[in-house]
């Protein structure tokens, strides 16, 4: 079996990646980095700022490019954005350079923790304002229905509950221990 040096973290908005990532990286002593804190870091805007000035398909190309640098270094965990994978290019990019984790979990955990967030552009109206909870659910199930095929391309599947941070951190790195390169 393949063993990786570069794991990439996928999941809904919501999901965990940006908080689980970077503990996942430290147990197995790689480096961790979070695309959208890249694109923020490297572009000086906020992907809210960037969707709302320059529209989405801008925002996916610069993440396609960052992906692509990033694709390059070794002894890495990515934490994806939500929509990364749904672009073929990217899931091809990182399914031939990395092993791929979905981190799967209930849509309604989901509803409860992006519920009070503001900053994330594709769970608000087009005028950029809140959504009340019944269009915010049915936004997620219908972003999910679209996204399942992608995210269940994933080399792992995880479903994860409402555990701590530290159990699911366990929980993951059993799970992919034997895929990575120690
Ligand atoms: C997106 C998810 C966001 C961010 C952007 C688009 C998506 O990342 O990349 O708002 O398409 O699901 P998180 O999953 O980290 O919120």
């Amino acid at each position: 079996m393949t063993k990786h040096t570069r794991i990439y973290i996928t999941g809904f908005m919501g999901s965990g990646k940006s908080t689980l990532t970077p503990s996942i990286a430290n147990v197995l002593g790689f480096d961790s980095i979070d695309l959208d804190v890249e694109i923020e870091r490297t572009s000086g805007m906020t992907v809210a700022e960037m969707f709302e000035l320059h529209g989405e398909p801008y925002f996916r190309r610069v993440e396609h490019e960052l992906l692509q640098k990033i694709s390059g270094r070794t002894n890495i965990v990515v934490a994806l954005g939500g929509g990364t994978v749904t672009i073929e290019n990217n899931l091809q990019l990182i399914k031939s350079t990395g092993l791929l984790i979905y981190l799967k979990v209930d849509p309604e955990i989901l509803l409860r923790r992006v519920k009070r967030k503001q900053h994330r552009p594709l769970l608000k109206d087009s005028n950029g304002a809140q959504l009340s909870e019944e269009v915010l659910r049915e936004r997620i199930h219908s972003l999910i229905q679209a996204r399942e095929l992608y995210y269940n391309q994933a080399d792992i599947i995880i479903a994860l509950g409402d555990s701590s941070i530290a159990k699911t951190v366990d929980l993951i790195v059993s799970k992919i221990r034997n895929r990575v390169q120690p």
